[in-house]
């Protein structure tokens, strides 16, 4: 399918405002035209966001339920997108919204994505219906007429639909543009109230031109300028961060990753570096050497450097969770209360260093790396108040929102997504090297060390294992009940891939007792990891299977190629305690430096956005033997809300894994297998935890 071809944005063209906030002569303020994001609660709307200025539209994320005419009133609103969602028009939880919305007088086009097309149409008089199975996932569908929408795009299109309800009437004075291959309306406009409905996501990358129906949305139907630049942003940022320190000191605190290296830089743009003081807290889970690495990095900026090492300090520390003391770090073994109390100490340790250097802690500002989708996603209330919280982010823990109440952090980059602080760091002078450094978490490897004390075997475990075994081998237990068999058949013929399934053989499913995290629809999931064995892995059966499985077992949300010998009697039901200790840390340590050494050798740290290595804590082949295992999660995304595994032998050399898996048993002290993830998110999330 040929793509069309998206033009390079005009070159900006700054509008001065005449009733100029605060003019300090070089500064200025840009009237840029609006979009507004409403957002119903969708983990996606931060790509949406993201979308919308890559097409140099300014936008803003507002809560479905804000008040539109004092926005309108400001005279730059172009257009309104509204968000997907995880409820239903018919739920009692369904967001409250301003119904000036869909008042003919609104006087903008609206967009309404998913939610936003459902509430659109069953509020202006269509049907919207819940449907037997959910079509989540990626689907072709078939477009109608000549919407402007999808100007220049073919007339089948490839894009991600998640949704449980659909639109199954059209609202009067609405058409039908496009259909699902399952018959469901997919798309719906009035081009005469200026309102537009899509049922799939054309903001994420597994929709492959939905940045052109977005740019159709915006530039022809909304009229867009486009002349919202990364310049003027800059400009903005640097304003931003001096109008909030005034004369006071700066503290950044650097872990070495791109965002907190940038956000130094700019500062130290902004305010000169004799005002920055660095401060770099080793957690005791950063990478191998990472820590010698920030050093020199700063070096290079002309930074002040202070290096802690605060590992024993996070070990011991707890923190208090609605009220609750929790168990100490080292011993605790749920990923959100390790995030929580890693967060909440390094905020302790951070105050307890400006007061070693005898800095007045009421006098000196907070920097950090938050960026504008961190803050999308922990559902702060600065972005949006509804999002379904998909995990605590480290850097923003109560404890730093109750710094931000008290206007003592600066977040510089609140403005920015992942890739375009990277063009901005290239810009203040940084080297590719570092600016195009894979992403690190806060917490670290702390969050790739799969924590755990027992196996979790719940009541569905037994179901769930013939389950497996029938869809992947065709044969099951007796236990497995005619009517179940005969749903995985009917299911398998749906997705039209009975045969292909059938067709495959040795391959074996292992039902693992531990969860990890996923993301379904607009939640966060917490099931069952699966590995498959083979002899010589055939991916295209493997990769198949994994996407399979996670839709047929709602319970499971992760699946794994087992590296090796198929294993000839799998531990069942139990695991390797597994808790953030020093053996744990350095088997990690020791196994994502190999990893990571091999990839750079095959020059695979760019073309692969991020390659998590995590230990879990599963010994296939000996009960009690005490080894774990290790996880290579490649992930390969413009957007990190979706993305791909690698596939070998085409994004990255089999010769490659095998040399990882090889290296890695060979020097990693007590590790049973080596496995690769094969689950692209949805179902799965980057990370582990
Ligand atoms: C951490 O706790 C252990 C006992 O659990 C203690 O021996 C050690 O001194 C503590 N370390 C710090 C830095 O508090
Ligand atoms: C979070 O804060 C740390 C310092 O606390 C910083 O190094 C890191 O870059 C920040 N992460 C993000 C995603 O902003
Ligand atoms: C892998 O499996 C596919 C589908 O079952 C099959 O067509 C292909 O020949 C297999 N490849 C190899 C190398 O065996």
């Amino acid at each position: 399918m040929s793509s069309p071809i998206i033009d390079t944005p005009p070159k900006s063209h700054e509008v001065r405002v005449e009733s100029n906030v605060a003019g300090s002569g070089e500064d200025h303020v840009v009237a840029n035209e609006i979009v507004l994001i409403l957002d119903a609660g969708s983990q996606y709307s931060k790509v949406i966001d993201r979308r919308v200025r890559e097409l140099c539209v300014a936008s803003e994320i507002h809560p479905f339920d804000t008040k539109l005419a004092p926005l309108l009133a400001r005279g730059n609103v172009r257009a309104i997108i509204i968000s997907g969602g995880p409820e239903s028009v018919y739920s009692a939880k369904a967001p409250a919204y301003d119904p000036f919305l869909f008042d003919p007088s609104l006087g903008v086009p609206v967009l309404g994505i998913c939610y936003g097309m459902q509430l659109m149409t069953h509020l202006l008089g269509g049907k919207v219906e819940k449907k037997d199975h959910r079509e989540d996932g990626v689907h072709n569908i078939h477009i109608k007429g000549n919407s402007e929408l999808f100007y220049g795009l073919e007339k089948s299109e490839r894009v991600l639909l998640t949704h449980g309800d659909s639109v199954t009437q059209v609202a009067p004075g609405f058409t039908e543009i496009c259909l699902s291959e399952g018959g469901v309306i997919a798309g719906v406009e009035n081009v005469a109230s200026g309102m537009y409905g899509l049922q799939f996501h054309p903001e994420v990358d597994l929709t492959e031109n939905g940045k052109s129906i977005l740019k159709n949305f915006l530039l022809r139907i909304a009229k867009c300028k486009a002349d919202y630049t990364l310049d003027d942003r800059e400009h903005q940022a640097i304003k931003y961060i001096r109008e909030t320190v005034g004369d006071g000191k700066v503290l950044v605190l650097v872990s070495g990753g791109v965002d907190s290296t940038v956000c130094a830089a700019l500062i130290a743009k902004a305010i000169g570096p004799e005002r920055v003081i660095a401060l770099h807290i080793d957690n005791g889970f950063m990478r191998h050497e990472e820590s010698a690495r920030v050093e020199q990095a700063l070096k290079v900026l002309g930074l002040r450097l202070i290096v802690v090492d605060a590992s024993q300090t996070f070990y011991n520390s707890t923190t208090t969770i609605k009220g609750v003391v929790t168990e100490q770090l080292k011993i605790t073994v749920h990923p959100e209360e390790k995030r929580k109390i890693i967060g909440d100490t390094f905020m302790k340790v951070a105050d307890d260093e400006v007061r070693k250097l005898g800095l007045n802690p009421n006098e000196v500002y907070l920097a950090q790396g938050t960026l504008r989708p961190d803050l999308i996603e922990s559902s702060s209330k600065t972005v949006s108040g509804v999002a379904d919280v998909i995990k605590t982010h480290h850097n923003d823990t109560e404890l730093v929102r109750l710094l931000r109440e008290t206007g003592r952090v600066v977040e510089p980059l609140r403005d920015y997504h992942k890739d375009e602080v990277r063009e901005l760091g290239k810009n203040l002078g940084l080297s590719e090297d570092l600016v195009w450094r894979q992403p690190f978490p806060g917490p670290g490897l702390a969050i790739r060390i799969l924590c755990s004390d027992k196996p979790y075997v719940d009541a569905q475990f037994d179901t769930t294992r013939e389950v497996l075994s029938y869809i992947v081998t065709g044969n099951a237990a007796d236990t497995l009940d005619q009517a179940t068999r005969g749903k995985i058949d009917a299911q398998l013929r749906d997705m039209s891939c009975y045969e292909k399934v059938r067709a495959i053989s040795g391959i074996t499913p292992l039902l693992l007792p531990v969860q990890t995290v996923g993301v379904q629809g607009d939640g966060r999931t917490y099931s069952y990891l699966v590995g498959l064995t083979q002899q010589t892995p055939n991916w295209t059966e493997l990769f198949q299977l994994a996407k399979i499985i996670p839709k047929l077992c709602h319970n499971v949300n992760r699946v794994v190629y087992v590296f090796g010998e198929p294993v000839a009697n799998p531990v069942i039901r139990s695991i390797t305690t597994t808790r953030l200790q020093p053996d744990t840390i350095s088997q990690l340590q020791i196994a994502d430096a190999i990893a990571n050494e091999i990839l750079q050798k095959y020059k695979l740290i760019r073309t692969l956005s991020q390659v998590p290595i995590i230990l879990f804590p599963i010994d296939f082949d000996t009960e009690n033997s005490g080894k774990r295992s290790i996880a290579i999660r490649t992930f390969i995304t413009n957007d990190f809300m979706t993305g791909v595994p690698a596939v070998p032998n085409q994004q990255i050399p089999e010769e490659c894994l095998r040399e990882m898996v090889d290296a890695i048993l060979a020097k990693t002290p007590n590790i049973s297998r080596v496995v690769f993830d094969l689950t692209s998110k949805p179902p799965g999330t980057t990370e582990w935890e």
